[in-house]
């Protein structure tokens, strides 16, 4: 797919890009899926300081440019994130540098908060746990996440990333940032599906030249909703698929595409990584019946409020 979408200061992003993000055990398989995704023709890899497999990512790179000579590393757009334990001032810029290591690279192209909260750290490599199993907020950093953002500002000035951004942000959040913030952000990454489609939050972010990226547009690797519900099992989305010969996932992101915001879809499957990539268009009459498969659900697969230790999204709480 060759769709792509612009930043607010006229960067091009591709609309469906790889994501990196695989649970423990399944790791090894990043550096193929990688090398697979770029191969087909993804540009867009969608990594994390918290994936901790951006080494493996960063050989993959090399190696597709190395056996790609027309390529060039501009052609490809790598985001990462820095995770909640390195939050100040500082520890942004080291996660930075931490992440470019390992990717084998001088620059990122969108670098991302991972999440709108501040929590300790035990070692830079490790966040601090308290008795309860949790993460230990760092308060005062979430409450005013000024001292981040500086540091994002300072690298994007820098170069050190060409854009930047946050990730799981709610509006409140935002205007918040927008308070103190002299760059603001380019891309808010968000969970949107057809049972999340978060309609007020991406209305907010393209009033304010955000765009909005999906991730989990398939519904997450977690796979069952708060509800027992899995997206890719719902009857109206197996009917649009089936009816136009297509495979569900392709369905799911083409909705995304045609709302206007950029998709990161995650496979470790090379069949998938494949298809994924083969985008197709909706007509009009199944892109108004996707949109209304949300009636009456707001289901979120991903809130890692156990773990944090706190909940980004209280009024969801059931
Ligand atoms: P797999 O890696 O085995 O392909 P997320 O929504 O968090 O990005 O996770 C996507 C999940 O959907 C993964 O578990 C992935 O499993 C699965 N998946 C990816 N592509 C497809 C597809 N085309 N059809 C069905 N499931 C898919």
């Amino acid at each position: 797919s060759s769709i792509s979408f612009r930043l607010s200061k006229g960067i091009s992003i591709p609309g469906v890009g790889f994501g990196t993000y695989a649970k423990e055990g399944v790791k090894d398989e990043m550096y193929n899926a990688v090398l697979h995704a770029l191969r087909i023709g993804y540009r867009l890899l969608d990594c994390a300081w918290m994936y901790q497999n951006e080494d493996e990512i960063g050989r993959a790179i090399k190696d597709f440019l190395k056996e790609n000579p027309a390529v060039n590393r501009d052609d490809i757009f790598i985001t990462t994130k820095v995770w909640t334990h390195l939050l100040t001032f500082d520890d942004v810029l080291w996660s930075l540098n931490n992440s470019l290591e390992k990717l084998q690279l001088d620059y990122v192209d969108l670098f991302l908060v991972h999440w709108p909260i501040a929590t300790e750290k035990e070692t830079y490599y490790r966040p601090k746990i308290g008795p309860n199993g949790q993460y230990v907020l760092n308060k005062e950093l979430t409450e005013n996440p000024e001292p981040t953002w500086r540091a994002m500002e300072r690298i994007y000035n820098e170069g050190k990333a060409r854009s930047i951004g946050v990730s799981n942000w709610t509006i409140a959040g935002l205007e918040k940032l927008f308070q103190f913030a002299t760059v603001k952000p380019h891309v808010n990454q968000i969970e949107i599906h057809p049972f999340l489609p978060n309609n007020e939050l991406i209305d907010y972010l393209f009033t304010h030249g955000i765009l909005p990226q999906a991730y989990s547009p398939l519904g997450s690797q977690r796979q069952v909703s708060t509800t027992g519900e899995k997206l890719i099992e719902n009857p109206v989305l197996n009917e649009i698929a089936r009816r136009r010969g297509y495979d569900i996932a392709q369905v799911l992101i083409a909705w995304g595409l045609r709302r206007g915001y950029s998709v990161l879809p995650k496979s470790s499957n090379p069949v998938r990584i494949v298809s994924n990539f083969n985008v197709v268009e909706l007509n009009d009459e199944d892109f108004a019946a996707m949109n209304k498969v949300a009636d009456g659900r707001h289901f979120r697969f991903v809130n890692l409020k156990n773990t944090l230790g706190y909940d980004v999204w209280p009024e969801e709480a059931a």
